[in-house]
C-alpha cells in the first residue's frame, strides 16, 4: 500500500464512520460501533497493520493520519456515550418526576365530641382555680351512692335516683356525689375537687333525659368555708364558660348531703332563668361519715350537668342528638 492509498482508506473509514455513528441511538449500537472501527479486528486496527508495509519514510507521515482518525473516532465515541447517558438520566427523571403542585389525598380529620369540648374546658376553668380533676367508678356500690350520702334505705329522696341495678347493693351510679365521698375518705382536708362522669338513670329517654348522661361534680372542703365561696365560684365559673352580663339567682331546694341546698339558675336579661346546677353546704353529717371534724371545717359541693351546660350553650333542644352519632350533627361543633 502506498501512503497515497492509506490516505484514501482513512478518508473511507472517516465517510463509513459518519454513516453508521448517525445510525446508532443506544450504548448497544456504540459498543458495536466501537468493536467494528477500533476492536482487534477492527477497520482503524487494520489501517495501522498495513503500516508495516509502507516504505520506512512514509510512516511516520501514515501514523500521523492514522492517530489523528483514531483519535477522531475514540472522541466521538466518547461525547456520543455522554450525550446517550445525559439523555437517559433526564428521561429517568422525566419518568420519576413527582409534581408537588397535585392535591394530595384528603383525609377527613376527626374532632372532639361536643361533651367532651365541654368537659375538658369546664375541668380547664376548675384546674385554674386550684381544683384536682378526680374520679370514681360507675358501677358503685349502695354505700358510697346513697347511704354515705346520707340517703337511707327508706329515704323518700331515693326517689328522685332511681337507677340500674347490678345487684342487691351494688348500681350504676346515678351522679357524681359519691366521688365527693371516696376522696374525703382517701385524704384528710381541705379537699378541692371536680369530678366529671358518667351518670345513670332509669328515665325514659325524652328530648331532657337520657338514661345515660354526664355530671361534673365540684366538692371544696376547708376550714372557714361559707356560702360566700360557694357563689363566687359558681360566679366564676358561669362568666367564664358563660361569657359577662349573667345574673344569678339562688332558690332553695333540697339534697339529703347539704345543708342548706340550692337550685342556681342564670339569665342574661332580658332571657328567661335557666337552671343551671344544684348546690350547696355539705350536711355536717357527710363530714362525719368520711371522718372530718364538721366544728374544724366546712366545704360545699354542686353537680351540674354537662349534657346540659352543652346544650345551653349552643342552643340544643334534644339531648338524644348527643348520642346518635350523627355525623352532621357532631361536625358542627
Ligand atoms: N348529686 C346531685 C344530683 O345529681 C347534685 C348535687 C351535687 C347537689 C352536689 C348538691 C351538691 O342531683
Amino acid at each position: 500500500m502506498t501512503l497515497d492509498e492509506l490516505e484514501a482508506r482513512c478518508e473511507e473509514v472517516r465517510m463509513e464512520w459518519a454513516q453508521a455513528s448517525a445510525a446508532a441511538h443506544d450504548p448497544e449500537a456504540l459498543e458495536a460501533l466501537r468493536v467494528r472501527f477500533l476492536g482487534r479486528k477492527g477497520s482503524v486496527t487494520s489501517l495501522f497493520d498495513a503500516l508495516r508495509a509502507l516504505p520506512p519514510d512514509a510512516r511516520a507521515t501514515a501514523g500521523k493520519l492514522l492517530n489523528a482518525l483514531k483519535g477522531e473516532i475514540t472522541a466521538a465515541l466518547d461525547d456520543r456515550r455522554g450525550a446517550l447517558e445525559r439523555e437517559a438520566i433526564g428521561a429517568r427523571l422525566q419518568a420519576e418526576r413527582c409534581d408537588l403542585s397535585l392535591p394530595g389525598t384528603w383525609r377527613p380529620l376527626g374532632r372532639l365530641h361536643p361533651l367532651t369540648q365541654v368537659r375538658l374546658e369546664i375541668e380547664d376553668i376548675f384546674q385554674k382555680l386550684g381544683f384536682d380533676v378526680a374520679s370514681g367508678p360507675e358501677v358503685e356500690t349502695d354505700y358510697y351512692n346513697f347511704e354515705a350520702l346520707a340517703i337511707g334505705a327508706d329515704h323518700p329522696a331515693r326517689d328522685d335516683w332511681d337507677s340500674f341495678y347490678i345487684e342487691d347493693r351494688l348500681l350504676l351510679r346515678t351522679h357524681t356525689s359519691p366521688v365527693q365521698i371516696r376522696v374525703m375518705k382517701s385524704q384528710p382536708p381541705p379537699v378541692r375537687i371536680v369530678c366529671p362522669g358518667r351518670c345513670y338513670r332509669r328515665d325514659d329517654p325524652d328530648a331532657t333525659h337520657s338514661p345515660v348522661f354526664h355530671q361534673i361534680e365540684l366538692l371544696w372542703v376547708e376550714k372557714g368555708l361559707t356560702m360566700a365561696h360557694l357563689k363566687w365560684i359558681i360566679g366564676e365559673f358561669v362568666s367564664a364558660f358563660f361569657g359577662p352580663g349573667y345574673e344569678m339567682r339562688f332558690s332553695a331546694d333540697f339534697f339529703p348531703f347539704t345543708e342548706p341546698s340550692a337550685q342556681i339558675h342564670i339569665r342574661r336579661p332580658p332571657g328567661d332563668w335557666l337552671e343551671i346546677m344544684g348546690a350547696g353546704m355539705v350536711d355536717p353529717a357527710v363530714l362525719v361519715e368520711v371522718g372530718y371534724d364538721p366544728e374544724e371545717v366546712s366545704g360545699f359541693a354542686f353537680g351540674l350537668g354537662v349534657e346540659r351546660m352543652a346544650m345551653l350553650r349552643w342552643g340544643i333542644e334534644d339531648i338524644r342528638l348527643f348520642y346518635q352519632n350523627d355525623i352532621r350533627f357532631l361536625s358542627q361543633f
